[in-house]
C-alpha cells in the first residue's frame, strides 16, 4: 500500500473576492494574526506525515516561494541583533526534512486544471489536496482533518472528500455530494455536483477544501471540459471517476472557516486572535469592552 507523502496546494486562483488586497499579493499570504493562511495549511499537512509540498502557483505568487525559502538578509540581521526567538520562528517555518516544489499554472483555468498541473510531480501516487483558504481548526488535542483523512485512506484505500453540512440556501456555493451511510462520519459517495441550486441539490453535504485523491484522477481531469463558471472543475472529474473508482466522504469535526470570503476571514481572525498565546487575553478584554 502506498503511503500519502505528497500534498498539492493549489494557490493560483485570482482571489477576486478579496480585491484590492489580492491585487499584488496572493490570497494565501493573507495573515491570521501572525501567520499566512498557507502556513496553517502546510502545518496541517506536515502534522499528517506529508513530506513533499507541491504548490501550484500563478502570477503574483512569488511571496509564497519566498515565505518557505531561506531569508538570508533577515536571518543575519536577527542573528547580529541576538534576537534568537525571532530567528527561530523565521528558520522553522517548515522542517528541513520537508521538500517544496513549485509548478506554475499558466492561466487560472480552474481548480481541476490546477490539480492536473501537479501530475508530473505526483506521478502514480495517491496524494492530498489542501485549499489554504479553507482554514480547519481542530479541537485541542484532536488530530487535524488531513491527519484523519490520511488515516482513513490507510484503512480503506479509497479516494476521500471532506464534507460538512451547509444551509440549503448555500448549496449553490459548493460541490454537493450524495452518499450512502457506511461508518460513523463516513459515507460511500454515489454522486457529486458542482454548485447546484437548492432545489436541485442532492443533499446539503458540501465539499470543503481537503481531498485525498488516487492518481487515476489525472486521466479524468485530462478529459474534463469547462464546467460551472467556465472553469475546469475538480468536482466534474471526481463525478466521472466515481463511475469506476470508490470514493468516501468524510464528515470532519474541525471548525472550518472560509477564508476566501471576507466574513469567513474575519471570523477566523477573531477566533485565532482570542486563542493567541501572546495577545489572546488582551484581545478578549478589548472585544468585551467594545460590546459594553
Ligand atoms: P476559489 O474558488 O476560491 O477561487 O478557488 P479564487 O480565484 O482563489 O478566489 P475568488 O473566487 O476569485 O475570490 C479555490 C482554490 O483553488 C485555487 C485557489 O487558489 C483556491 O485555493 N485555484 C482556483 C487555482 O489554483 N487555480 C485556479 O485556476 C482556480
Amino acid at each position: 500500500m502506498k503511503k500519502i507523502t505528497k500534498a498539492v496546494f493549489p494557490v493560483a486562483g485570482l482571489g477576486s473576492r478579496f480585491l484590492p488586497a489580492t491585487k499584488a499579493q496572493p490570497k494565501e499570504m493573507l495573515t491570521l494574526v501572525d501567520k499566512p493562511l498557507i502556513q496553517y495549511a502546510v502545518e496541517e499537512a506536515i502534522a499528517a506525515g506529508i513530506t513533499e509540498l507541491i504548490f501550484v502557483t500563478g502570477r503574483n505568487k512569488r511571496a509564497i516561494e519566498d515565505h518557505f525559502d531561506t531569508a538570508y538578509e533577515l536571518e543575519s540581521e536577527l542573528e547580529a541583533a541576538n534576537k534568537t526567538a525571532l530567528l527561530d520562528i523565521v528558520q522553522n517555518v517548515i522542517p528541513k526534512s520537508v521538500t517544496c516544489i513549485y509548478i506554475r499554472q499558466p492561466a487560472a483555468l480552474g481548480l481541476g486544471h490546477a490539480v492536473l498541473c501537479a501530475k508530473p510531480v505526483v506521478g502514480d501516487n495517491p496524494f492530498a489536496v489542501l485549499l489554504a483558504d479553507d482554514l480547519m481548526l481542530a479541537e485541542l488535542g484532536h488530530p487535524n482533518t488531513t491527519e484523519q483523512m490520511v488515516a482513513l485512506y490507510a484503512q480503506e484505500q479509497a479516494s476521500i472528500v471532506a464534507v460538512q453540512n451547509v444551509p440549503l440556501v448555500q448549496t449553490n456555493q459548493y460541490g454537493i455530494v450524495r452518499g450512502v451511510s457506511y461508518k460513523d462520519h463516513i459515507e460511500r459517495m454515489t454522486g457529486i455536483v458542482e454548485k447546484p441550486a437548492s432545489n436541485a441539490a442532492p443533499s446539503t453535504l458540501a465539499v470543503a477544501g481537503r481531498y485525498i485523491l488516487n492518481s487515476a484522477i489525472f486521466s479524468y481531469l485530462e478529459r474534463t471540459e469547462k464546467g460551472s463558471g467556465g472553469e475546469i472543475q475538480l468536482t466534474d472529474a471526481i463525478a466521472a471517476m466515481l463511475k469506476d473508482h470508490p470514493y468516501l466522504t468524510y464528515r470532519f469535526s474541525a471548525m472550518r472557516y472560509d477564508c476566501g470570503s471576507k466574513l469567513g476571514y474575519l471570523k477566523a481572525s477573531v477566533t485565532l486572535g482570542l486563542l493567541h498565546r501572546e495577545v489572546g487575553e488582551e484581545f478578549k478584554a478589548f472585544l468585551h469592552n467594545m460590546q459594553s
